[in-house]
């Protein structure tokens, strides 16, 4: 089991302090989130935070661009320092070119999907994928409950990959805290994104990243 931090919690003013307290927690990866104002309505940040958290950290970075048009953006974001990037169904002309274009960048490409975008879209990429990322919250803002409904798209991709024998992280993404994460990983998934739970912890994101693992068993 891997545990992804997202930055998208964390306090901003203090960001590299933030993600070295991950770090020695234990965390695995560490999670940007990206959104534009248009795929989603919300603006996050950009490349610098990406950049900011190359300089803190060793941890690999997954870069989440919730973007459209996302072609224009990869090798920037690539350049600053990401070491995966997932991107849209929703939000790729050609998700197929994009993800190979993120792969010859030296990158692992991962996919990703909106809970009401059919899981089906994603089935044709599997091969060309590291990463598939389910989202267990309407993109868009952290703090926002877990839905229980996406366990069974967790289940039936976690299948379809130990079918397939390949290697792709199956990376759950919102709503993941020491309650809901048990039933994540019982369904297969092996990645857990967390934001509000370990950047919002009473003792602090290092104790966030524990408290989610003690939660593993
Ligand atoms: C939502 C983002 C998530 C989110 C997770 O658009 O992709 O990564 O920040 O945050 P929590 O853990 O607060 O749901
Ligand atoms: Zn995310």
């Amino acid at each position: 089991m891997r545990i992804a931090p997202s930055i998208l919690a964390a306090d901003f003013g203090h960001l590299g302090q933030e993600i070295q307290a991950v770090d020695a927690g234990g965390a695995d990866w560490i999670h940007i989130d990206v959104m534009d104002g248009a795929f989603v309505p919300s603006i996050s940040f950009g490349t610098p935070a990406v950049v900011a958290a190359r300089s803190a950290t060793e941890l690999p970075l997954d870069v989440h661009l919730m973007i459209e048009p996302v072609e224009p953006h990869i090798e920037d974001f690539a350049a600053a320092g990401a070491d995966a990037i997932t991107i849209h169904v929703e939000a790729a002309a050609n998700p197929a070119a994009t993800l190979r274009q993120i792969r010859e960048l030296g990158l692992r490409a991962g996919l990703t999907l909106r809970p009401g975008t059919p899981e089906s879209l994603l089935w044709p990429h599997l091969d060309a994928l590291d990463i598939v990322l389910v989202m267990s919250v309407e993109p868009g803002a952290g703090g926002q409950a877990f839905m229980p409904e996406m366990l069974d798209r967790i289940a039936s991709l976690a299948e379809r990959i130990k079918s397939q024998s390949s290697k792709v992280d199956l990376v759950v993404d919102g709503g993941i805290n020491a309650e809901t994460a048990p039933s994540v990983v019982q369904s297969g998934g092996n990645v857990l994104v967390a934001g509000t739970s370990v950047f919002g912890h009473p003792d602090g994101p290092a104790a966030g990243v524990r408290a989610l693992r003690r939660a593993l068993g």
